[in-house]
């Protein structure tokens, strides 16, 4: 069956990312299917020649492995049946287990690709993930976890061992007959592959037009959930139920009919077989009207009906297999770019990466020239940025809602690569090799929080083996956060559990837990993007009191609009118009800046 070049070069992408151990598992697999060819010769052997001994034909003895045989009819009959027995339990036995060795090396398979895929994509810059819906990266991820066994592992697998096992039965079995039994064979693999060739259009068709649908219905179901509150709000449950189904109904009618097309061969072997065999084997001896050359067609014809019933197991799952591959491929083509992806950032562990304490400026951190754009169709979003942050100070972004200060704070945790200018240490450029290390520095407050759906320890201590986590530590944290109290007052203390992304907590208690995250680390660069704009006024003082603490061993930048927060810093920034306005201390600022002096104004009314 030729398989168009796109399906070679998808598949052998696949077989590059196997390791070598699994390379060999595969061999060892290839060859016990082989093994298990040999042995069906060896039964069906046997199996004609118990035919033509019971028929009374004349045996030339053929069939290799059966001559020594003599003796009487009984004799004869006797030892075959009893060989045929053993070697029918044999062969069943040598079936499960090459079942069992594929079912191993597909799980063994599956296992290496999804750690791969998953670690890659984890180690992706933070840009890769601003720049793709996770939507559509959990679908591909989880069509990896799904749909690559049995749509491509398997299929393979199933495909190179029925090559195999059949093809070592049919050349047993044509050395033994001959021509004739090779053109009925011939005859059926053609019928096989005009079947196939006319069927695999619709399949990719009705596999394109399922996952389209199925992709649409999830999206819609991920979307409601997430527009609950709306929905009730709006009653506007209806229009999605609507869309739901109607998708839906498209979706499930493509896939089951993708399911059943790849039986059609299946439908075409037996008929065609019966009649092929009679008409080639059978109609001569027939047709002659002699008795004996009948009884005399009688082993072959049972060979070779054997053998069909023998490979017609293996060659229907053979096409089936392959069909399923060819119309699968597609379906996961998306899916295993994912795997092809190579880590963009190195990590911690990687022993290319220095210590945090060694890459840890002792005097400045700057952001020199330079100029960001979200993907390189947009207009630059901050332009030329100097900024020069002296290692132990307190300094403020300000500026309105979009003006870029989010950016600002992720170009100096180095979450985002400048697309000019650079991010210095001391002066002195950072590497990829340094980044790491210089991000271990770092703690961030974001504007939106995430939290892990665990308990308040460990939300604390993220992702930190919750026997190593140091309770005083979190409970410190947790004091400088002002969210101790309400804590200790929960019924399960530091074990109550937060719920899905933090939702049965509010808002301000969200964002102490994630200042909590923050302190937890000691990090020595901490960056809070409205870290307490949620809070109310005496709770956010006694945070920044608390951070009065804090901020003596560690440089701080808070970005805030309520001006209030930002006061005692040392040094304001007004960004604006994709640059820096305007900076100094409140006073100098205020002095300054007319936007500076307004939004105070405003602040204070
Ligand atoms: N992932 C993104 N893809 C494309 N554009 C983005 C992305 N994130 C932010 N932007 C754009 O970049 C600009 C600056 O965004 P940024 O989040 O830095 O603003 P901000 O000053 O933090 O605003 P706010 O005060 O509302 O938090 C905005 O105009 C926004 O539309
Ligand atoms: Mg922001």
């Amino acid at each position: 069956m030729p398989l168009q070049s796109q399906t070679w070069k998808e598949l052998s992408t696949l077989l590059r990312e196997l390791s070598p151990k699994r390379r060999k598992f595969l061999g060892f697999v290839l060859v016990a299917s082989l093994f298990q060819g040999i042995i069906d010769i060896l039964l069906v052997g046997l199996l004609s020649r118990l035919v033509g001994l019971l028929a009374g034909a004349k045996l030339d003895d053929q069939i290799p492995g059966i001559r020594f045989f003599g003796g009487g009819l009984l004799d004869q009959a006797g030892w075959i049946v009893l060989l045929l027995i053993a070697s029918f339990w044999f062969a069943s036995a040598v079936r499960f287990g090459v079942a069992l060795l594929e079912a191993l090396l597909t799980a063994d398979i599956w296992s290496d690709l999804v750690q791969k895929v998953y670690n890659n994509l984890l180690l992706q810059n933070y840009e890769f993930f601003t720049q793709k819906r996770t939507a559509v990266l959990s679908e591909r991820f989880n069509r990896i976890l799904t749909r690559v066994t049995s749509t491509v592992i398997s299929p393979v697998i199933a495909i190179a061992g029925n090559i195999l096992s059949v093809s070592a039965l049919l050349i047993g079995v044509a050395i033994a007959l001959g021509g004739k039994a090779i053109s009925i064979f011939l005859f059926l693999l053609i019928a096989y592959l005009i079947a196939s060739l006319i069927i695999t259009p619709y399949l990719r068709l009705f596999l394109r037009q399922k996952m389209r649908y199925t992709r649409r219905i999830r999206l819609t179901f991920g979307e409601s959930l997430r527009s609950i509150r709306d929905i009730q709000l709006y009653s506007s449950h209806h229009f999605f139920v609507n869309r739901f189904m109607r998708d839906g109904t498209i979706a499930k009618r493509n896939d089951r009919l993708a399911n059943i097309l790849p039986n059609v061969p299946k439908f075409l072997i037996e008929p065609a077989g019966i009649t092929v065999l009679f008409a080639v084997g059978l109609a001569p001896a027939l047709l002659s009207g002699d008795g004996d050359q009948l009884r005399g067609a009688m082993p072959q014809l049972a060979t070779v009906l054997l053998v069909l019933l023998r490979i017609s197991g293996p060659l229907q799952s053979m096409f089936r297999s392959l069909n399923r591959l060819r119309g699968g491929l597609p379906e996961v083509k998306d899916a295993l770019e994912l795997l092809c992806m190579r880590p963009g950032r190195l990590a911690l562990s990687n022993p290319a990466v220095p210590s945090p304490d060694g890459v840890m400026p002792r005097r400045l951190i700057e952001l020199r020239d330079v100029t960001y754009s979200y993907g390189l169709s947009n207009s630059p979003v901050l332009r030329t940025i100097d900024l020069s942050i002296p290692v132990g100070s307190r300094i403020a972004l300000v500026g309105k809602t979009g003006s870029g200060k989010t950016t600002l704070a992720h170009l100096l945790l180095g979450l985002y690569k400048p697309e000019s200018g650079e991010l210095l240490l001391d002066g002195l450029p950072v590497s990829d090799e340094e980044m790491p290390a210089w991000q271990a520095n770092c703690a961030f407050v974001p504007q939106q929080i995430r939290l892990l759906d665990s308990s308040v320890r460990e939300n604390v201590a993220f992702c930190e083996d919750p026997d190593q986590i140091d309770d005083d530590k979190v409970w410190a944290a947790l004091k400088a956060a002002q969210f101790a109290d309400f804590v200790a007052d929960m019924p399960y203390g530091l074990f109550t559990m937060c719920g899905e992304n933090g939702m049965k907590l509010s808002g301000g208690q969200r964002q102490r837990l994630s200042l909590a995250r923050a302190f937890y680390r000691n990090a020595k660069f901490l960056v809070l993007d409205e870290a307490t704009s949620a809070l109310d006024n005496k709770t956010e003082h006694d945070v920044m009191q608390a951070l009065e603490l804090v901020g003596r061993r560690c440089t701080m930048v808070v970005i805030a609009h309520r001006l209030s927060t930002v006061k005692k810093c040392d040094r304001i920034y007004e960004i604006a118009d994709g640059g820096i306005q305007a900076s100094g201390d409140f006073k100098t600022l205020s002095a300054m800046s007319s936007s500076f002096r307004e939004m105070a104004m405003l602040d204070e009314s």
